[in-house]
């Protein structure tokens, strides 16, 4: 698909992966629609930068987990683009805030409703302006988490394979009008590692196999490339600096 003049939603495009990846799509030539729950000045931020390069955007505040937010965020970009021709699910709370163990039905509701529910519900309205219009590209943010053994956020990590599967098994259901991927980032150093100890942050890194970070612009890249190739669907590409070759 060549992306100019292309919508693309990317949920979560506040701060870290998802404002690098609302820019690099502006610089594509899309027009692209930045959403945010909270962090309202990093919204802003992101719609600076791609107005500072000449590109076309919107912000739209809308908290994944409600699906009477999603629909006001689609009746937002409805109004202001006709349709959405890519969606990137990215938003997530991005590790399990209270351990599984002591969390309550709510936390891990806030959860699953984010990371997991949030994308099939935001994939559903994007579905049918797809549908009609006969094509499109949902990419889900996947994570290394969601492969396997998940760490130590358990809700999470069930979230993020959820995902996976959510991902492989819609692919098919939409064929052959849109496809269906997922990108698993492995460490990138966004803003969740900040309270970080270097020790701490140093131990991520040697679970690699490339002994690196992953950088926000590499997760882009994958996003991008999946939005032009045609040929891909229901894969989940890891860019994880080898942490899945343990
Ligand atoms: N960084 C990593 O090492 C890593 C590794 C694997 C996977 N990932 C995945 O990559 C994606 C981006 O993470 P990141 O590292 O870039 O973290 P981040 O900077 O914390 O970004 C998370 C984004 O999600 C948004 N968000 C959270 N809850 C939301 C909600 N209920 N409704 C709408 N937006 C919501 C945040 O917006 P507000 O701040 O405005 O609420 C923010 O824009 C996530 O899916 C994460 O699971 C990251």
């Amino acid at each position: 698909m060549e992306l100019k003049d292309k919508v693309v939603l990317i949920t979560g495009s506040s701060s870290g992966i998802g404002k690098t990846t609302a820019i690099r799509f502006a610089k594509e030539g899309a027009k692209v629609v930045i959403n945010y729950h909270i962090n309202e000045e990093g919204a802003n931020e992101t719609q600076k930068e791609i107005e500072a390069i000449g590109g076309d955007c919107l912000v739209v505040k809308a908290d994944v987990s409600k699906p009477e937010e999603i629909s006001m965020l689609f009746k937002k970009v409805i109004e202001k683009y006709s349709t959405v021709d890519v969606l990137i699910n990215n938003a997530a709370i991005p590790n399990d805030k209270v351990p599984y163990l002591e969390a309550t039905p709510e936390d891990i509701y806030e959860l699953v409703n984010t990371d997991l529910v949030g994308p099939m519900l935001c994939s559903k309205k994007a579905i049918e302006l797809m549908q009609k219009q006969g094509y499109g590209k949902i990419i889900n943010t996947s994570s290394i988490r969601g492969w396997e053994y998940g760490g130590r956020s358990v809700v999470y990590a069930s979230s993020k394979a959820g995902l996976n599967s959510f991902s492989r098994t819609l692919a098919k259901m939409v064929a052959p009008e849109i496809q269906v991927n997922a990108v698993a980032p492995g460490f990138v150093k966004t803003r969740n590692y900040d309270k970080m100890s270097e020790e701490q942050c140093k131990s991520f890194i040697e679970q690699t196999v490339l002994k690196r970070w992953v950088t926000e612009d590499e997760i882009a890249d994958a996003f991008i490339f999946l939005c032009k190739n045609d040929a891909m669907t229901g894969q989940v590409i890891y860019v994880d600096a080898g942490f899945t070759l343990k």
